[in-house]
Protein backbone atom coordinates (compact mmCIF):
# COMPACT_ATOMS: atom_id res chain seq x y z
CA UNK A 1 0.00 0.00 0.00
CA UNK A 2 1.99 3.38 -1.45
CA UNK A 3 1.92 5.73 1.93
CA UNK A 4 0.26 8.50 0.21
CA UNK A 5 -2.57 6.10 -0.97
CA UNK A 6 -5.71 8.08 0.44
CA UNK A 7 -4.59 11.21 -1.37
CA UNK A 8 -3.26 9.91 -5.03
CA UNK A 9 -5.39 9.64 -7.82
CA UNK A 10 -4.62 6.72 -9.92
CA UNK A 11 -4.37 6.20 -13.99
CA UNK A 12 -4.54 2.65 -14.98
CA UNK A 13 -4.12 0.76 -18.08
CA UNK A 14 -6.30 -1.84 -18.81
CA UNK A 15 -5.84 -4.88 -21.51
CA UNK A 16 -8.40 -7.57 -21.11
CA UNK A 17 -9.03 -6.62 -17.87
CA UNK A 18 -5.31 -7.12 -16.52
CA UNK A 19 -3.51 -3.89 -15.24
CA UNK A 20 -0.79 -3.63 -17.43
CA UNK A 21 0.37 0.22 -16.14
CA UNK A 22 -0.41 2.39 -13.96
CA UNK A 23 0.33 6.19 -12.55
CA UNK A 24 -0.42 8.29 -9.60
CA UNK A 25 -0.83 11.73 -9.21
CA UNK A 26 -0.91 13.93 -5.59
CA UNK A 27 -1.23 17.36 -5.32
CA UNK A 28 -0.87 17.74 -1.59
CA UNK A 29 2.56 19.24 -0.23
CA UNK A 30 5.19 18.72 0.72
CA UNK A 31 5.63 16.11 -2.16
CA UNK A 32 7.51 13.42 -2.10
CA UNK A 33 10.23 14.68 -4.07
CA UNK A 34 9.85 17.65 -1.38
CA UNK A 35 11.24 15.07 0.96
CA UNK A 36 14.16 14.13 -1.06
CA UNK A 37 15.37 17.13 -2.09
CA UNK A 38 13.44 19.80 0.17
CA UNK A 39 11.70 22.76 -1.16
CA UNK A 40 11.47 23.20 -4.81
CA UNK A 41 9.84 26.26 -5.91
CA UNK A 42 12.80 28.14 -6.60
CA UNK A 43 13.84 25.53 -9.69
CA UNK A 44 10.50 25.96 -11.45
CA UNK A 45 8.61 28.44 -13.66
CA UNK A 46 5.59 30.51 -12.46
CA UNK A 47 2.57 28.39 -12.10
CA UNK A 48 -0.71 28.76 -10.55
CA UNK A 49 -1.30 24.81 -9.65
CA UNK A 50 1.06 21.85 -9.60
CA UNK A 51 0.71 18.17 -8.74
CA UNK A 52 3.08 15.33 -8.96
CA UNK A 53 3.47 11.88 -10.85
CA UNK A 54 4.36 9.07 -9.11
CA UNK A 55 4.85 5.19 -9.42
CA UNK A 56 4.51 5.50 -13.14
CA UNK A 57 4.85 1.63 -13.85
CA UNK A 58 4.61 -0.48 -17.12
CA UNK A 59 4.60 -4.44 -17.17
CA UNK A 60 7.73 -4.88 -18.62
CA UNK A 61 6.62 -7.06 -22.15
CA UNK A 62 4.44 -3.45 -22.82
CA UNK A 63 7.12 -0.54 -22.08
CA UNK A 64 7.88 -0.66 -25.91
CA UNK A 65 4.51 0.20 -26.78
CA UNK A 66 2.04 2.68 -26.61
CA UNK A 67 1.07 2.19 -22.39
CA UNK A 68 2.96 4.91 -21.28
CA UNK A 69 2.61 7.09 -23.92
CA UNK A 70 -1.37 6.53 -23.37
CA UNK A 71 -0.92 6.93 -19.67
CA UNK A 72 0.43 10.24 -19.65
CA UNK A 73 -1.71 11.60 -22.25
CA UNK A 74 -4.89 10.79 -19.88
CA UNK A 75 -2.92 12.36 -16.96
CA UNK A 76 -2.70 15.14 -19.73
CA UNK A 77 -6.65 15.47 -19.87
CA UNK A 78 -7.01 14.88 -16.17
CA UNK A 79 -5.14 17.88 -15.17
CA UNK A 80 -5.90 20.40 -17.92
CA UNK A 81 -9.68 19.18 -16.48
CA UNK A 82 -8.44 20.17 -12.70
CA UNK A 83 -6.77 22.77 -14.67
CA UNK A 84 -3.07 22.27 -12.89
CA UNK A 85 -0.62 23.81 -14.99
CA UNK A 86 2.70 22.22 -14.01
CA UNK A 87 3.82 18.18 -12.83
CA UNK A 88 6.87 17.16 -11.44
CA UNK A 89 8.23 13.86 -11.61
CA UNK A 90 11.13 11.75 -10.14
CA UNK A 91 12.38 10.85 -13.58
CA UNK A 92 14.14 7.58 -13.56
CA UNK A 93 17.46 8.32 -14.68
CA UNK A 94 18.07 6.07 -17.70
CA UNK A 95 14.61 6.90 -19.14
CA UNK A 96 15.60 10.66 -19.58
CA UNK A 97 16.00 10.25 -23.14
CA UNK A 98 11.96 9.44 -22.78
CA UNK A 99 10.83 12.19 -20.53
CA UNK A 100 13.21 14.95 -22.52
CA UNK A 101 11.32 13.76 -25.67
CA UNK A 102 7.72 13.87 -24.03
CA UNK A 103 8.85 17.69 -23.18
CA UNK A 104 9.91 17.32 -18.80
CA UNK A 105 13.16 19.30 -17.73
CA UNK A 106 15.39 18.58 -15.56
CA UNK A 107 15.90 20.77 -12.38
CA UNK A 108 18.23 20.26 -9.31
CA UNK A 109 20.39 17.42 -8.22
CA UNK A 110 19.82 13.67 -8.74
CA UNK A 111 18.25 11.92 -5.78
CA UNK A 112 17.54 8.64 -4.22
CA UNK A 113 20.35 6.28 -3.32
CA UNK A 114 22.34 3.29 -5.31
CA UNK A 115 19.19 1.11 -5.53
CA UNK A 116 17.45 3.83 -7.79
CA UNK A 117 18.18 6.76 -8.82
CA UNK A 118 16.25 9.85 -9.78
CA UNK A 119 16.35 13.14 -11.92
CA UNK A 120 14.03 15.52 -10.60
CA UNK A 121 11.82 17.41 -13.67
CA UNK A 122 9.28 19.37 -14.51
CA UNK A 123 6.83 19.66 -16.92
CA UNK A 124 4.32 22.70 -18.05
CA UNK A 125 1.19 21.86 -19.57
CA UNK A 126 2.30 24.31 -23.26
CA UNK A 127 5.80 21.84 -23.11
CA UNK A 128 3.80 18.56 -23.11
CA UNK A 129 4.63 16.59 -26.57
CA UNK A 130 1.74 14.38 -27.34
CA UNK A 131 2.61 13.77 -30.87
CA UNK A 132 4.76 10.63 -30.55
CA UNK A 133 7.38 9.28 -28.18
CA UNK A 134 9.19 8.60 -31.33
CA UNK A 135 10.50 11.33 -33.70
CA UNK A 136 10.99 10.14 -37.34
CA UNK A 137 14.50 9.98 -37.04
CA UNK A 138 14.49 7.24 -34.06
CA UNK A 139 11.71 4.92 -35.63
CA UNK A 140 13.15 1.63 -36.93
CA UNK A 141 12.55 1.29 -40.23
CA UNK A 142 11.15 -2.00 -41.78
CA UNK A 143 10.31 -0.56 -44.80
CA UNK A 144 11.14 -2.09 -48.56
CA UNK A 145 13.33 1.32 -48.63
CA UNK A 146 14.54 3.62 -47.46
CA UNK A 147 16.01 0.68 -45.09
CA UNK A 148 17.03 1.27 -41.63
CA UNK A 149 21.06 2.02 -42.53
CA UNK A 150 24.30 1.11 -40.08
CA UNK A 151 26.01 3.91 -38.29
CA UNK A 152 28.79 3.08 -40.50
CA UNK A 153 26.99 4.01 -43.78
CA UNK A 154 25.75 6.77 -42.44
CA UNK A 155 28.79 8.40 -41.15
CA UNK A 156 30.68 7.62 -44.88
CA UNK A 157 27.76 9.23 -46.30
CA UNK A 158 28.26 12.34 -44.19
CA UNK A 159 31.85 12.81 -45.53
CA UNK A 160 33.14 15.80 -47.36
CA UNK A 161 32.06 15.11 -51.02
CA UNK A 162 35.26 14.44 -53.70
CA UNK A 163 34.65 14.82 -56.98
CA UNK A 164 33.96 12.13 -59.63
CA UNK A 165 36.95 13.11 -61.66
CA UNK A 166 39.53 12.02 -58.60
CA UNK A 167 41.56 9.24 -58.41
CA UNK A 168 40.43 8.44 -54.44
CA UNK A 169 37.09 8.26 -56.18
CA UNK A 170 37.83 6.43 -59.07
CA UNK A 171 39.45 3.89 -56.84
CA UNK A 172 36.81 3.54 -54.57
CA UNK A 173 34.12 3.85 -57.42
CA UNK A 174 35.97 0.37 -58.92
CA UNK A 175 36.50 -1.41 -55.83
CA UNK A 176 32.83 -1.11 -55.43
CA UNK A 177 31.87 -2.52 -58.97
CA UNK A 178 34.62 -5.13 -58.62
CA UNK A 179 32.48 -6.08 -55.47
CA UNK A 180 29.08 -5.92 -56.50
CA UNK A 181 30.36 -8.24 -59.39
CA UNK A 182 31.14 -10.55 -57.11
CA UNK A 183 28.12 -10.74 -54.97
CA UNK A 184 26.27 -11.65 -58.21
CA UNK A 185 28.86 -13.14 -60.18
CA UNK A 186 27.87 -11.57 -62.85
CA UNK A 187 30.78 -10.07 -65.72
CA UNK A 188 30.35 -5.98 -65.47
CA UNK A 189 27.96 -3.19 -64.09
CA UNK A 190 27.71 0.07 -64.45
CA UNK A 191 26.74 2.45 -61.57
CA UNK A 192 24.18 5.83 -62.02
CA UNK A 193 22.52 8.23 -60.32
CA UNK A 194 18.94 7.17 -60.32
CA UNK A 195 15.85 4.81 -59.09
CA UNK A 196 14.90 1.76 -59.45
CA UNK A 197 12.43 2.55 -61.96
CA UNK A 198 15.59 4.16 -64.19
CA UNK A 199 17.97 1.19 -63.83
CA UNK A 200 14.43 -0.39 -65.23
CA UNK A 201 14.58 1.98 -68.16
CA UNK A 202 17.93 1.45 -68.48
CA UNK A 203 17.66 -2.58 -68.84
CA UNK A 204 14.68 -1.77 -70.89
CA UNK A 205 16.68 0.15 -73.55
CA UNK A 206 19.53 -2.24 -73.58
CA UNK A 207 16.65 -5.11 -74.78
CA UNK A 208 15.50 -2.92 -76.79
CA UNK A 209 18.85 -2.80 -79.11
CA UNK A 210 18.62 -6.89 -79.29
CA UNK A 211 16.00 -5.70 -82.35
CA UNK A 212 13.96 -9.16 -81.25
CA UNK A 213 10.56 -9.79 -79.83
CA UNK A 214 10.66 -11.41 -76.34
CA UNK A 215 8.17 -11.87 -73.63
CA UNK A 216 7.73 -9.88 -70.35
CA UNK A 217 5.85 -12.17 -67.46
CA UNK A 218 3.80 -10.65 -64.45
CA UNK A 219 2.58 -12.14 -61.40
CA UNK A 220 2.67 -8.97 -58.95
CA UNK A 221 2.72 -4.82 -58.83
CA UNK A 222 6.40 -4.55 -60.38
CA UNK A 223 5.75 -7.31 -62.87
CA UNK A 224 2.55 -4.96 -64.21
CA UNK A 225 5.19 -1.72 -63.81
CA UNK A 226 7.94 -3.91 -66.44
CA UNK A 227 5.42 -4.05 -68.79
CA UNK A 228 4.78 -0.80 -68.75
CA UNK A 229 8.33 0.28 -69.05
CA UNK A 230 8.33 -2.68 -72.24
CA UNK A 231 5.26 -0.18 -74.01
CA UNK A 232 7.03 2.88 -73.03
CA UNK A 233 10.44 1.76 -74.21
CA UNK A 234 9.09 0.56 -77.58
CA UNK A 235 9.84 -2.93 -77.01
CA UNK A 236 8.70 -5.97 -79.26
CA UNK A 237 6.99 -8.26 -76.59
CA UNK A 238 4.08 -10.77 -75.92
CA UNK A 239 2.82 -10.09 -71.96
CA UNK A 240 2.58 -12.78 -70.28
CA UNK A 241 0.25 -12.04 -67.11
CA UNK A 242 -0.93 -14.35 -64.29
CA UNK A 243 -2.83 -12.80 -60.64
CA UNK A 244 -0.93 -11.25 -58.23
CA UNK A 245 1.00 -14.23 -56.05
CA UNK A 246 0.51 -17.07 -58.25
CA UNK A 247 3.74 -19.03 -59.25
CA UNK A 248 4.61 -19.27 -62.78
CA UNK A 249 4.21 -22.56 -64.94
CA UNK A 250 7.97 -22.68 -66.22
CA UNK A 251 7.19 -25.14 -68.94
CA UNK A 252 4.01 -23.06 -70.30
CA UNK A 253 6.00 -19.98 -70.89
CA UNK A 254 8.88 -22.00 -72.82
CA UNK A 255 5.76 -23.35 -75.43
CA UNK A 256 4.69 -19.33 -75.86
CA UNK A 257 8.47 -18.65 -76.27
CA UNK A 258 9.26 -21.76 -78.64
CA UNK A 259 5.67 -21.14 -80.80
CA UNK A 260 6.09 -17.25 -81.00
CA UNK A 261 9.41 -17.70 -81.73
CA UNK A 262 10.76 -15.29 -78.68
CA UNK A 263 14.11 -14.78 -78.19
CA UNK A 264 13.92 -13.03 -75.14
CA UNK A 265 12.45 -12.78 -71.31
CA UNK A 266 12.07 -9.95 -68.83
CA UNK A 267 10.45 -9.98 -65.49
CA UNK A 268 10.85 -9.16 -61.53
CA UNK A 269 13.05 -12.14 -59.84
CA UNK A 270 11.75 -10.81 -56.48
CA UNK A 271 8.21 -9.56 -56.64
CA UNK A 272 8.35 -7.03 -53.76
CA UNK A 273 4.42 -6.43 -54.02
CA UNK A 274 3.27 -9.74 -52.74
CA UNK A 275 7.20 -10.80 -51.56
CA UNK A 276 7.53 -13.75 -53.86
CA UNK A 277 10.67 -14.75 -55.91
CA UNK A 278 10.04 -16.39 -59.30
CA UNK A 279 12.87 -18.86 -60.28
CA UNK A 280 13.56 -18.04 -63.00
CA UNK A 281 16.60 -20.65 -63.03
CA UNK A 282 14.01 -23.52 -64.42
CA UNK A 283 13.86 -21.87 -67.73
CA UNK A 284 17.69 -22.94 -67.45
CA UNK A 285 17.18 -26.25 -67.37
CA UNK A 286 14.07 -26.06 -69.45
CA UNK A 287 13.39 -27.17 -72.90
CA UNK A 288 13.83 -23.37 -73.74
CA UNK A 289 16.23 -22.86 -76.31
CA UNK A 290 19.60 -21.88 -75.03
CA UNK A 291 20.13 -18.93 -76.55
CA UNK A 292 17.50 -17.54 -74.30
CA UNK A 293 18.63 -14.28 -72.91
CA UNK A 294 17.10 -13.67 -69.66
CA UNK A 295 16.49 -10.31 -68.21
CA UNK A 296 15.68 -9.62 -64.48
CA UNK A 297 14.64 -6.73 -62.37
CA UNK A 298 16.38 -7.97 -59.04
CA UNK A 299 15.73 -5.16 -57.40
CA UNK A 300 14.46 -6.42 -54.48
CA UNK A 301 16.71 -9.63 -54.63
CA UNK A 302 20.21 -8.57 -54.75
CA UNK A 303 21.39 -8.53 -51.13
CA UNK A 304 18.64 -10.61 -49.68
CA UNK A 305 18.71 -13.31 -51.05
CA UNK A 306 21.62 -15.68 -52.60
CA UNK A 307 21.54 -14.49 -56.39
CA UNK A 308 23.84 -15.79 -59.46
CA UNK A 309 23.49 -13.69 -62.67
CA UNK A 310 25.79 -15.71 -64.23
CA UNK A 311 23.25 -16.99 -66.87
CA UNK A 312 21.42 -14.07 -67.29
CA UNK A 313 21.64 -11.53 -70.01
CA UNK A 314 21.41 -8.39 -67.60
CA UNK A 315 19.61 -7.29 -63.92
CA UNK A 316 18.75 -3.93 -62.55
CA UNK A 317 19.65 -3.32 -59.28
CA UNK A 318 19.70 -0.34 -56.72
CA UNK A 319 22.01 0.98 -53.48
CA UNK A 320 18.68 1.69 -51.08
CA UNK A 321 17.79 -2.41 -50.59
CA UNK A 322 19.05 -5.50 -49.93
CA UNK A 323 22.32 -3.35 -49.93
CA UNK A 324 21.35 -1.33 -47.14
CA UNK A 325 22.78 1.52 -48.67
CA UNK A 326 21.09 5.00 -49.39
CA UNK A 327 18.64 5.22 -52.23
CA UNK A 328 19.56 7.46 -55.14
CA UNK A 329 22.14 5.40 -57.07
CA UNK A 330 20.61 2.44 -59.79
CA UNK A 331 22.95 0.06 -61.63
CA UNK A 332 22.43 -2.57 -64.49
CA UNK A 333 24.31 -5.94 -64.66
CA UNK A 334 25.35 -7.60 -67.79
CA UNK A 335 27.71 -10.42 -69.13
CA UNK A 336 27.95 -9.26 -73.06
CA UNK A 337 29.75 -6.79 -74.84
CA UNK A 338 27.84 -3.70 -75.20
CA UNK A 339 28.00 -2.14 -78.70
CA UNK A 340 27.49 1.10 -79.92
CA UNK A 341 23.30 1.95 -80.54
CA UNK A 342 22.89 2.27 -83.97
CA UNK A 343 19.24 4.47 -82.78
CA UNK A 344 19.14 7.65 -81.06
CA UNK A 345 18.79 6.64 -77.07
CA UNK A 346 18.83 9.23 -74.06
CA UNK A 347 22.42 9.41 -72.94
CA UNK A 348 21.56 9.05 -69.23
CA UNK A 349 19.96 5.59 -70.26
CA UNK A 350 22.52 4.02 -72.51
CA UNK A 351 24.61 1.56 -70.84
CA UNK A 352 27.22 2.27 -74.24
CA UNK A 353 27.85 5.98 -72.69
CA UNK A 354 29.07 4.62 -69.35
CA UNK A 355 31.42 2.08 -71.20
CA UNK A 356 32.54 4.26 -73.20
CA UNK A 357 33.90 6.67 -70.30
CA UNK A 358 35.09 4.08 -67.95
CA UNK A 359 32.02 3.76 -65.94
CA UNK A 360 31.87 7.73 -65.05
CA UNK A 361 30.14 9.36 -67.98
CA UNK A 362 28.04 12.10 -65.49
CA UNK A 363 28.53 13.39 -62.02
CA UNK A 364 28.27 10.76 -59.45
CA UNK A 365 27.67 11.79 -55.81
CA UNK A 366 30.62 10.66 -53.82
CA UNK A 367 28.75 10.19 -50.70
CA UNK A 368 26.13 7.74 -52.38
CA UNK A 369 29.14 5.77 -53.92
CA UNK A 370 31.46 5.97 -50.90
CA UNK A 371 28.44 4.61 -48.40
CA UNK A 372 27.56 1.93 -50.69
CA UNK A 373 31.47 1.33 -50.82
CA UNK A 374 31.61 0.87 -47.13
CA UNK A 375 27.63 -1.03 -46.62
CA UNK A 376 28.92 -3.56 -49.20
CA UNK A 377 31.90 -4.83 -46.82
CA UNK A 378 29.60 -5.05 -43.79
CA UNK A 379 27.55 -7.18 -45.89
CA UNK A 380 30.24 -9.80 -46.06
CA UNK A 381 31.65 -9.29 -42.60
CA UNK A 382 28.32 -9.79 -41.06
CA UNK A 383 26.72 -12.57 -43.59
CA UNK A 384 23.73 -10.76 -44.17
CA UNK A 385 21.82 -13.31 -46.36
CA UNK A 386 22.61 -15.71 -42.97
CA UNK A 387 20.73 -12.91 -41.02
CA UNK A 388 17.94 -12.06 -43.14
CA UNK A 389 16.97 -16.15 -42.86
CA UNK A 390 17.53 -16.19 -39.51
CA UNK A 391 15.43 -12.75 -38.31
CA UNK A 392 12.64 -14.05 -41.06
CA UNK A 393 12.30 -17.82 -39.57
CA UNK A 394 12.50 -15.68 -35.82
CA UNK A 395 9.40 -13.02 -36.81
CA UNK A 396 7.17 -15.47 -37.95
CA UNK A 397 7.22 -17.88 -35.72
CA UNK A 398 6.72 -14.48 -33.13
CA UNK A 399 3.86 -13.55 -35.22
CA UNK A 400 2.44 -17.38 -35.59
CA UNK A 401 1.98 -16.81 -31.23
CA UNK A 402 0.01 -13.83 -32.15
CA UNK A 403 -2.25 -15.42 -35.14
CA UNK A 404 -1.03 -13.76 -37.95
CA UNK A 405 0.10 -15.77 -41.05
CA UNK A 406 2.49 -13.97 -43.42
CA UNK A 407 1.77 -14.90 -46.90
CA UNK A 408 4.68 -17.24 -48.64
CA UNK A 409 4.30 -18.44 -51.80
CA UNK A 410 5.30 -21.87 -51.85
CA UNK A 411 8.73 -21.74 -50.97
CA UNK A 412 9.97 -19.54 -52.71
CA UNK A 413 9.20 -16.15 -50.89
CA UNK A 414 11.67 -13.38 -50.16
CA UNK A 415 13.08 -13.53 -46.14
CA UNK A 416 13.38 -9.78 -46.10
CA UNK A 417 9.43 -9.15 -47.51
CA UNK A 418 6.93 -10.68 -45.33
CA UNK A 419 2.93 -9.73 -46.77
CA UNK A 420 1.00 -10.01 -43.82
CA UNK A 421 -2.58 -9.68 -45.39
CA UNK A 422 -5.04 -8.34 -42.73
CA UNK A 423 -8.30 -9.91 -41.90
CA UNK A 424 -11.28 -7.41 -41.22
CA UNK A 425 -11.95 -5.63 -38.82
CA UNK A 426 -8.57 -5.00 -38.63
CA UNK A 427 -7.14 -2.72 -41.15
CA UNK A 428 -3.62 -2.56 -42.72
CA UNK A 429 -3.46 1.91 -42.30
CA UNK A 430 -4.57 1.77 -38.90
CA UNK A 431 -2.00 -1.30 -37.79
CA UNK A 432 0.35 0.88 -40.06
CA UNK A 433 -0.03 3.95 -38.26
CA UNK A 434 -0.37 2.65 -34.72
CA UNK A 435 2.83 0.91 -35.88
CA UNK A 436 4.39 4.65 -36.63
CA UNK A 437 3.43 5.96 -33.63
CA UNK A 438 4.97 3.44 -31.36
CA UNK A 439 8.09 3.25 -33.33
CA UNK A 440 8.23 1.19 -36.46
CA UNK A 441 7.59 1.83 -40.08
CA UNK A 442 6.21 -0.82 -41.39
CA UNK A 443 4.60 -0.70 -45.41
CA UNK A 444 1.35 0.14 -45.58
CA UNK A 445 1.16 3.62 -47.74
CA UNK A 446 1.59 1.82 -51.27
CA UNK A 447 -1.82 2.03 -52.93
CA UNK A 448 -1.45 -1.99 -53.86
CA UNK A 449 -0.95 -2.70 -50.47
CA UNK A 450 -3.95 -0.67 -49.13
CA UNK A 451 -6.58 -1.99 -51.97
CA UNK A 452 -5.33 -5.34 -50.63
CA UNK A 453 -5.46 -4.57 -46.49
CA UNK A 454 -2.17 -5.65 -46.53
CA UNK A 455 1.05 -4.67 -44.33
CA UNK A 456 4.76 -5.86 -45.54
CA UNK A 457 7.42 -6.47 -42.85
CA UNK A 458 11.04 -5.92 -44.36
CA UNK A 459 13.85 -6.82 -43.15
CA UNK A 460 16.66 -5.75 -45.98
CA UNK A 461 17.85 -3.09 -43.45
CA UNK A 462 20.34 -3.85 -40.44
CA UNK A 463 17.76 -5.18 -38.50
CA UNK A 464 18.39 -6.51 -35.15
CA UNK A 465 16.47 -9.52 -33.20
CA UNK A 466 15.87 -6.71 -30.55
CA UNK A 467 13.75 -4.73 -32.80
CA UNK A 468 11.70 -7.35 -34.08
CA UNK A 469 10.50 -8.27 -30.34
CA UNK A 470 9.91 -4.74 -29.74
CA UNK A 471 7.44 -4.97 -32.99
CA UNK A 472 6.07 -7.29 -32.23
CA UNK A 473 5.14 -6.43 -28.85
CA UNK A 474 3.40 -3.07 -30.57
CA UNK A 475 1.40 -5.71 -33.08
CA UNK A 476 0.25 -7.29 -29.60
CA UNK A 477 -1.24 -4.14 -28.18
CA UNK A 478 -2.73 -3.16 -31.45
CA UNK A 479 -4.89 -6.34 -31.70
C1 LIG B 1 11.03 -5.08 -57.74
C2 LIG B 1 11.00 -3.59 -57.89
N1 LIG B 1 11.14 -3.05 -59.09
C3 LIG B 1 11.13 -1.72 -59.29
C4 LIG B 1 10.97 -0.85 -58.21
C5 LIG B 1 10.93 0.63 -58.46
O1 LIG B 1 11.99 1.25 -57.79
P1 LIG B 1 11.96 2.82 -57.50
O2 LIG B 1 10.80 3.09 -56.62
O3 LIG B 1 13.29 3.06 -56.82
O4 LIG B 1 11.88 3.52 -58.79
C6 LIG B 1 10.81 -1.37 -56.94
C7 LIG B 1 10.58 -0.50 -55.80
O5 LIG B 1 10.28 -0.89 -54.69
C8 LIG B 1 10.83 -2.78 -56.76
O6 LIG B 1 10.68 -3.32 -55.54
Amino acid sequence: MDRFNGENTYLIALKNKNIIGMLALRDKRPFSLEQKMGHIDGYLPRYSKICEVRLLSVKKQFRNSKVIYSLLKKAFEYITLKQYDILVISGILNQQKLYKHIGFRPFGDIVGDENARFQPMYITKNSFRLQSFFTEKEKISLLPGPVEISREVRKAFSERPLSHRSNEFKEVFYETKRQLCSLVKARNVEIFTGSGTMANDVASIEIGKLNKRGIILSNGEFGDRLIEHGYKNNLDFTPYCIPWGQSFDWSDICGVMEKEQLFWIYLVYSETSTGMVNDYKKLLSSACKNDLKICLDAISAVGNIEVDFSGVYLASCVSGKGLEAFCGLGMVFYNHEIKEPDIKIPRSLDLYQYIHSQGIPYTLSWNLLFALYTSLGNLKERNKIKRVNELYSYIKQQLAHIGLTPFDGGKNVNPAVLTIPMMKPYSSQEMGQYLRENGYLVSYESSYLSERNWVQICLMGDIKKENLDGLVNAIKFFL
